[in-house]
C-alpha cells in the first residue's frame, strides 16, 4: 500500500509541477492578435471525420462566395491541411499528428468540422481528444457559444472556459490500484481571469448589462469558489455589468423557466459544465445541429460545428443529407472575428430567410429531403437575391 500512495504522489507531484509552467506562460502570453493589422489572414481548414469532409465542403462554398474579392487580392487564403482523419491519427497514434500541427500554426484561424474522438469501446486506439490539444497547443481558452430562441425572449452568449477543469489532465488520472480511480479538477486564478475578461468585455462591447456565473460552488468548493472569486474580482472592472450566479444543475433543469432565467444575458462557466449546459441550450435551440461555437485565444481561433461526426448518418448511407448549417455559421462567426462583420450579417440574414421565414429547402437528414448540397445552392441564391 505505502507503494502505491508514494507512486500516486510523485505523479501528483509532476502534475503540480507542470501547472506551474503553464500559469508562468499564461502570465507572459498576453498579446493580442489584431486582425485588421494583418497583411494576410489565413484560414485553416480541419475537414474532420464522418460527415465532415462533406459539411466543410458546403461551408467553403458559401466561405468563397461571401469573401470572393478578398480571396482574389490574396487578402484572404483557405489553406486545407491534409492528414487530421482518425485513419491518419490512429496510425501514427498521435491525436494531433506533428505534421498537422506545424501546419496549423502557420495559419490565422482555422475552420474545423467534427472529429472521432475515440472512447474505450471503440475500434480506435483510446486517443486523446483532437479538441482538447487543438485547444491547449493554440490556448484558445474561451469557447463562445451563442444560444437564441426568440420566441422563449432568449438571446444568451455562453463563455465556456475551453482548457481547464476536469479537461486539463484528462488522461493524468491515477489509478492507484484496482480499487482506486483519482481524476482531477484544476482552476488556475489565470485561467479563470481571462474568461471572465473576454465575458465581461463582450458583454460590454454588446451593451449587455447581465453576466451569470454557473457552477456547483456548493460541492466543489475550491475550483468553483475560486472561479466565481476571479469572475467577481474581474467583474469591478466593469460596475455597469450586475452579476449573478446559478447552480449548474438547476441551469439545466430549469433555463427555459423564466422566473429562474431572469436577466441573464452573458453567462460565464467552467469548462465541463460549459460542455453539458451548452448542450442542452442548442437542444432547445432546435438541435445540436444548428449551434456553433468558436474557440478563441489571444493569438488563434478556431471555428467550429458543435454537433460530433454523425457515424449513424454515415453506416446508413445518408452522409449526403447531413445539415451543414452549424459549420455555415461557424464560418460566419469566423468571418465576424476577422473583421467582416458585414458578411456575417448578410449570411445570418439569408439563414434566417431559409431556415425559418421561406424554408423552402429543408434539410432532415432524410434522402426525400434536401441533401447538405441542395440546401447550400438555395442558401447561394438566397445571398445572391439579398445582394441583388
Ligand atoms: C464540444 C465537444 C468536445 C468537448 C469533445 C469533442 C472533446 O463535446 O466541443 O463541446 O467535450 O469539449
Ligand atoms: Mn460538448
Amino acid at each position: 500500500m505505502e507503494k502505491e500512495i508514494r507512486e500516486a504522489q510523485e505523479k501528483f507531484a509532476e502534475l503540480i509541477r507542470s501547472e506551474y509552467e503553464r500559469i508562468e506562460k499564461m502570465k507572459a502570453e498576453q498579446e493580442i492578435t489584431d486582425f485588421g493589422k494583418l497583411e494576410k489572414i489565413i484560414v485553416g481548414v480541419l475537414p474532420g471525420d464522418g460527415i465532415g469532409p462533406i459539411i466543410m465542403e458546403q461551408a467553403l462554398r458559401v466561405l468563397k462566395d461571401l469573401m470572393g474579392p478578398e480571396l482574389e487580392t490574396g487578402k484572404l487564403e483557405i489553406r486545407v491541411i491534409e492528414g487530421m482523419t482518425i485513419e491518419n491519427r490512429a496510425a501514427k497514434l498521435q491525436s494531433l499528428p506533428d505534421e498537422v500541427l506545424d501546419e496549423v500554426l502557420k495559419c490565422n484561424v482555422l475552420l474545423k468540422g467534427p472529429m472521432v474522438t475515440p472512447r474505450a469501446s471503440d475500434p480506435w486506439p483510446n486517443l486523446l481528444s483532437a479538441n482538447s490539444l487543438l485547444r491547449r497547443k493554440l490556448e484558445l481558452f474561451a469557447a463562445v457559444r451563442p444560444i437564441r430562441i426568440p420566441e422563449k425572449n432568449i438571446d444568451w452568449t455562453f463563455f465556456r472556459e475551453n482548457i481547464e477543469g476536469e479537461y486539463i489532465w484528462g488522461n493524468k488520472g491515477i489509478q492507484v490500484n484496482e480499487d482506486l480511480a483519482v481524476d482531477f479538477k484544476v482552476q488556475t486564478r489565470q485561467g479563470s481571469e481571462r474568461i471572465a475578461r473576454a465575458a465581461f468585455e463582450f458583454a460590454r462591447k454588446n451593451g449587455k448589462k447581465n453576466v451569470t456565473i454557473v457552477t456547483k460552488a456548493n460541492i466543489v468548493k475550491l475550483a468553483d469558489g475560486n472561479f466565481i472569486k476571479a469572475v467577481r474580482k474581474v467583474g469591478e472592472e466593469y460596475p455597469e455589468i450586475e452579476i449573478q450566479e446559478r447552480l449548474v444543475d438547476a441551469m439545466c433543469a430549469k433555463m427555459l423557466d423564466t422566473e429562474f432565467n431572469k436577466g441573464i444575458e452573458v453567462i460565464v462557466l467552467p469548462n465541463l459544465y460549459g460542455d453539458i449546459v451548452t448542450d442542452v441550450a442548442a437542444e432547445h435551440q432546435g438541435g445540436l445541429g444548428t449551434a456553433s461555437s468558436s474557440n478563441l485565444g489571444n493569438r488563434y481561433a478556431m471555428f467550429e460545428a458543435i454537433h460530433g461526426t454523425a457515424p449513424y448518418l454515415i453506416e446508413h448511407n445518408r452522409g449526403a443529407y447531413a445539415d451543414p448549417c452549424s459549420l455555415i455559421r461557424a464560418v460566419g462567426m469566423m468571418l465576424a472575428h476577422i473583421g467582416y462583420g458585414d458578411r456575417k450579417e448578410l449570411l445570418e440574414q439569408a439563414l434566417d430567410i431559409c431556415t425559418v421565414t421561406e424554408r423552402k429547402k429543408v434539410v432532415t437528414t432524410m434522402p426525400e429531403d434536401a441533401s447538405a448540397e441542395e440546401f447550400t445552392d438555395y442558401l447561394l441564391e438566397t445571398i445572391e437575391k439579398i445582394r441583388a
